[in-house]
C-alpha cells in the first residue's frame, strides 16, 4: 500500500494542474554560466528534477545590484531569457511545471559584485551585523560580511518594482509556468517587511501598510505580465536568517495573506523559521494563515515524506516543499511511492562546481537523459 497518498496526490494551485505535491523548494546552487546565464548543465539539472509536482527555480536576481554571491542566474539579460528558454523547454519535455523565483538581494550583497562597485542597496541604511555575501576566490567563493548598505531613493524604488515587471516579461517569452515573488529569508523585499531593516519615514516605511507596500506593488506588476493564477509569494515569518528580527511578522503575514486572496494569487509558500534555527511556528498561526489565505499552501522546512502527508491530510498545507531532498534525489516522488531509501545530500557540493553533487545523484532506475549531456558546459 502506498504510504503517502495525499502527498502523491494531484492538485490545482491557481492555473496550474500539478501531478503530485511534491514541490521542489528553490535551491541557491551557484553554477551559472558567463554573464550569469543558465548552461546545458543547469538544464539537465532542473530536467532530471521533472517529476516534481512543480519546480520553484533557484532564487534569480531582476537586475545586477540584486546580486549577492557569484555565479548565481539573472533573468535581465537576453542572454539569461535564452538560458532559461532552455531549461524550462527541458522541464516541459519531460511534462514538468516550472517557476521562476524573482530575487533581489538588497543588504546581503558585497561592492565586489554590485554595479560599478557601488555600494548594496536597502531600505535603510542598516547593515547586516553577521549575514554574509559569497564573492569570488581563486577556490570557488568566499563568504565576507556584507558592506554598505544605502538606503533606496523612493524613485529607485519604483525602478526596482520596474525591473520585477521587466524579469517577469523575460520569463514569460522563456516559457515558464509562473512566478514566485521571493520576499523571504532577509532579501530586499523581507528587508521592507521588516521592522530592525526598514526605518524609512516615506511611504515604504513606518506603520505596516507601509511596509508592505513594496511587496504589493511588486506582486501586482508581475501579475500584470503573468495573471494572478500563476504567481505566488514566498514568505519567512519569523525567520531570522540573514539578521532580521521583526517585531510584527505574524501581524505582517496575516495582512498580506488578506491582500494575496483578494488579488486571487495562486498560492503562499511559507519558509518556516527552523531551517535557519529560529523557533517553529506554532499551530495557532499556521491556522491564520490558512483563515486568511484562499488560495494554496505550501510549507518548507526539511520535511520528510511523513510529515509532508499529516500536514497535507490534516488540511493544514495543500503541498510541501523538499529542499535538500529534492537536490540529492531526482525523482524524489517516485521514491516516496516506493518508500525507497533516500540519496543523502553532500554539502560540501551545494555551492558552486559543475556536475559532481549536481547533476549526478542516482535516480531508481537509469535516467536516459543523463546522456544527453555528454560534455561539461561551463
Ligand atoms: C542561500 O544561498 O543561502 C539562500 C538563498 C536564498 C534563500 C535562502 C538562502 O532564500
Amino acid at each position: 500500500m502506498m504510504l503517502y497518498p495525499n502527498l502523491l496526490s494531484s492538485t490545482i494551485i491557481g492555473d496550474l494542474k500539478l501531478s503530485n505535491r511534491v514541490i521542489m523548494a528553490p535551491l541557491t546552487r551557484m553554477r551559472a554560466g558567463p554573464g550569469n546565464a543558465p548552461t546545458k548543465l543547469n538544464a539537465e539539472y532542473y530536467g532530471q528534477r521533472a517529476s516534481a509536482g512543480l519546480i520553484i527555480t533557484e532564487a534569480t536576481q531582476i537586475s545586477q545590484q540584486g546580486q549577492g554571491y557569484l555565479d548565481t542566474p539573472g533573468i535581465y539579460t537576453d542572454e539569461q531569457e535564452a538560458g532559461w528558454k532552455h531549461v524550462v523547454e527541458r522541464v516541459h519535455s519531460r511534462s514538468g511545471l516550472i517557476a521562476l523565483q524573482l530575487w533581489h538581494v538588497g543588504r546581503i550583497s558585497h561592492s565586489k559584485l554590485q554595479p560599478n562597485n557601488a555600494l548594496p542597496v536597502a531600505p535603510s541604511a542598516i547593515p547586516a551585523p553577521a549575514a554574509t555575501a559569497r564573492i569570488p576566490h581563486e577556490d570557488g567563493f568566499l563568504r565576507v560580511l556584507c558592506d554598505g548598505p544605502r538606503a533606496l531613493e523612493l524613485e529607485e524604488i519604483l525602478g526596482i518594482v520596474n525591473d520585477y515587471r521587466n524579469s517577469a516579461i523575460r520569463a514569460k517569452r522563456a516559457g515558464f509556468d509562473a512566478i514566485e515573488v521571493h520576499a523571504a529569508n532577509g532579501y530586499l523585499l523581507n528587508q521592507f517587511l521588516s521592522t530592525n531593516t526598514n526605518q524609512r519615514t516615506d511611504s515604504y516605511g513606518g506603520c505596516l501598510e507601509n511596509r508592505a507596500r513594496i511587496v504589493l506593488d511588486v506582486v501586482d506588476a508581475v501579475v500584470s505580465v503573468f495573471g494572478a493564477g500563476r504567481v505566488g509569494v514566498r514568505l519567512s515569518p519569523n525567520g531570522i536568517f540573514n539578521d532580521i528580527e521583526d517585531t510584527d511578522a505574524e501581524e505582517m503575514t496575516s495582512y498580506l495573506a488578506r491582500g494575496f486572496s483578494e488579488r486571487g494569487l495562486a498560492y503562499l509558500h511559507i519558509a518556516e523559521p527552523d531551517w535557519a534555527g529560529g523557533a517553529p511556528l506554532s499551530d495557532e498561526f499556521r491556522k491564520s494563515i490558512r483563515d486568511n489565505f484562499k488560495g494554496a499552501l505550501i510549507f518548507c522546512s526539511n520535511y520528510t515524506a511523513a510529515k509532508a502527508e499529516k500536514i497535507i491530510s490534516s488540511n493544514i498545507a495543500d503541498a510541501v516543499a523538499f529542499g535538500r531532498a529534492f537536490l540529492a534525489n531526482p525523482d524524489l516522488p517516485e521514491r516516496f511511492r516506493v518508500s525507497s531509501p533516500l540519496n543523502e545530500a553532500d554539502s560540501k557540493t551545494f555551492y558552486c562546481g559543475a556536475e559532481i553533487g549536481y547533476t549526478d545523484y542516482p535516480a531508481l532506475t537509469k535516467d536516459k537523459g543523463n546522456s544527453e549531456l555528454e560534455h561539461k558546459n561551463s
